[in-house]
């Protein structure tokens, strides 16, 4: 396999509203970061995935761009902005750059353009229909609630909207559209970016004749995802967008794909295919959703995880990359999700960190991940700020479902969750603002916070730091082929690497409870030394273990 700076990458992503506030508004700013990049450094990062930070009137804090080239101007300025990637760059960090082209704001001036008459080469932008005897030109829904379409008094016709009705869907069907985005990603580009990260782009091209989908029982609206989710036109639109674009750049690329398979990421993400670098895929951050899908609550079944990463390791050993993740600005945080929030915090956040970074592909580090944040509980709705969890619990309440149940699914799955501030100490509002923060503080923020993490040697930060020089160190956790290992255990997730005579052997323990653990016959005659545990090696006997403590992760590497 070809090596690449982006394979031996750790990637840190930023939300930029609740990271750091320099300036006392409330709001996390580009200042901010540039204040706090000593400490990304620290840690070992190489690359920053910075969440948008474009104009925007944040119906979708950000995710709705009204325009491309500005900044928005509760971040700072074009100049601020020009002195973080300075800054990075000095640090020999990279900086990559959020790419939202599914849809735009609907204050944008294309769209605002588009609104105001049908003659307008702007109008085309976007996806208008006429209604079907005064109802939505289909029956698709949007993911934010509601249908997909607004209509438009003006013109009599209705918009596409995929998400809230302030992110109009983009016609990438139109060349000259196309066109416009392209030119802007290399403006971009020829500031001296590192890459993007691009927003739900398996979306961007529909299906012809936007076909009603199957409406399920209980719903309003269908879900039309098989109509929009890897359309028809995808790889052409993504291969065109490579050899105007990214070919021309040493860059990296990862795409955001709801829905994707193991197969279809093969063709994203093939090194012949010229499209993308690597995928975010959705199946493990999944599969504690019940029927009625993420606010539908169930727990997480160990054997699905093992079968789905293992899946993902396996189909793209060969060709394409994986991105690794369990965390981001719109997942609840992974160690009250398949961790311990409480009494093993701190053990469960570094074995799930453990299981991550020791697989094939480019791990994700969350801000606050690194310090084994947890998920929140606000008292009430008002204290949410999400669009997607506020319409879920106007939506569902109004349907019936009591507050108390929504406000259940809220605390598991909301994205709040990850968007609460940064802790940085034990100071007011956790140090990451003198004003008054845009949304609640954890109110755990006085024991979990980036200033103990840092004081302690046996710190959550101190181990990640560790996973990601051991990475530099070790090519075998870059590019060694993965392979599942005691398959049937119910509690323990191990696996091994190898790579030429090379065996790494990860083993770790999902539970609060000691487990027993027998190496498989092969595996045992091999002569091993400690990597790395999250329990630590002092007063070790055996360096292969008879048994697992509580939430333990160990890795060890050896000779066959
Ligand atoms: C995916 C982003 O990660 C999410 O935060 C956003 O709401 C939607 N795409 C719409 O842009």
């Amino acid at each position: 396999m070809k090596g690449q700076w982006w394979k031996e990458s750790t990637v840190y992503q930023i939300y930029p509203r609740s990271f750091m506030d320099s300036n006392g508004d409330g709001i996390g700013d580009l200042q901010g970061i540039i204040s706090k990049l000593d400490y990304l450094k620290k840690l070992g990062i190489d690359v920053i995935w910075l969440s948008p930070v474009y104009q925007s009137p944040n119906d979708d804090n950000g995710y709705d761009i009204s325009d491309y080239k500005n900044i928005m101007d509760e971040f700072g300025t074009m100049d601020d902005w020009e002195e973080l990637l300075n800054e990075l760059h000095l640090r020999d960090m990279k900086l990559i750059m959020d790419l939202v082209v599914n849809h735009s704001s609907d204050e944008h001036a294309w769209f605002i353009e588009a609104k105001k008459s049908k003659e307008t080469p702007y109008r085309d932008y976007y996806i208008w229909r006429k209604g079907e005897n005064g109802r939505e030109p289909n029956n698709w829904g949007s993911n934010f609630g509601g249908s997909a379409w607004e209509y438009d008094e003006n013109s009599g016709e209705y918009f596409l909207h995929l998400f809230s009705k302030k992110q109009p869907d983009l016609n990438w069907e139109n060349p000259a559209l196309r066109q416009e985005v392209y030119d802007m990603m290399q403006w971009w580009l020829d500031k001296g970016i590192d890459g993007f990260r691009m927003d739900v782009i398996n979306f961007i091209s529909k299906e012809d004749g936007l076909p009603d989908d199957e409406v399920k029982p209980g719903k309003k609206y269908a879900s039309g995802s098989k109509y929009y989710r890897n359309g028809p036109r995808i790889h052409e639109y993504l291969q065109e967008m490579n050899e105007k674009v990214l070919s021309h750049y040493d860059v990296m690329t990862v795409g955001e794909m709801p829905g994707v398979k193991p197969e279809m990421a093969r063709d994203y993400t093939g090194e012949d295919r010229n499209e993308l670098n690597m995928v975010f895929q959705f199946e493990h951050v999944s599969l504690d959703n019940g029927p009625g899908g993420k606010w539908d609550l169930k727990p997480l079944d160990l054997s699905d995880l093992k079968k789905s990463l293992t899946k993902w390791q396996t189909e793209l050993e060969e060709t394409g990359w994986n991105s690794l993740y369990f965390n981001n600005h719109d997942q609840p945080r992974s160690v009250s999700r398949f961790g311990n929030d409480g009494e093993y915090r701190k053990e469960s956040a570094k074995m799930l960190a453990t299981l991550l970074h020791m697989m094939k592909g480019t791990p994700y580090v969350y801000q606050g991940e690194e310090i084994g944040m947890t998920n929140v509980e606000f008292p009430g709705i008002g204290d949410y700020r999400d669009i997607e969890t506020l319409n879920y619990f106007r939506e569902s309440t109004e349907a019936g479902v009591p507050a108390g149940k929504a406000m259940e699914s809220i605390y598991a799955k909301g994205r709040d969750n990850a968007r609460t501030p940064m802790q940085w100490n034990s100071s007011e509002n956790a140090g990451f603002t003198t004003g008054t923060p845009w949304i609640g503080i954890n109110p755990n923020f006085s024991d979990i916070n980036a200033a103990e993490a840092l004081e302690d040697k046996n710190s959550i930060f101190y181990y990640y730091q560790d996973l990601i020089r051991l990475r530099k160190e070790h090519d075998i956790i870059v590019y060694g082929k993965y392979e599942l290992i005691l398959e049937e255990d119910p509690a323990i997730f191990a696996y091994t690497r190898t790579l030429g005579s090379q065996v790494l052997v990860v083993l770790c323990n999902f539970y609060g409870n000691t487990r027993k653990l027998a190496l498989p016959e092969e595996l045992k005659e091999i002569k091993y030394s400690w990597l790395t545990g999250n329990y630590g090696s002092e007063g070790r006997e055996d360096i292969v273990p008879q048994q697992l403590k509580p939430y333990e992760a160990i890795v060890l590497i050896g000779e066959k």
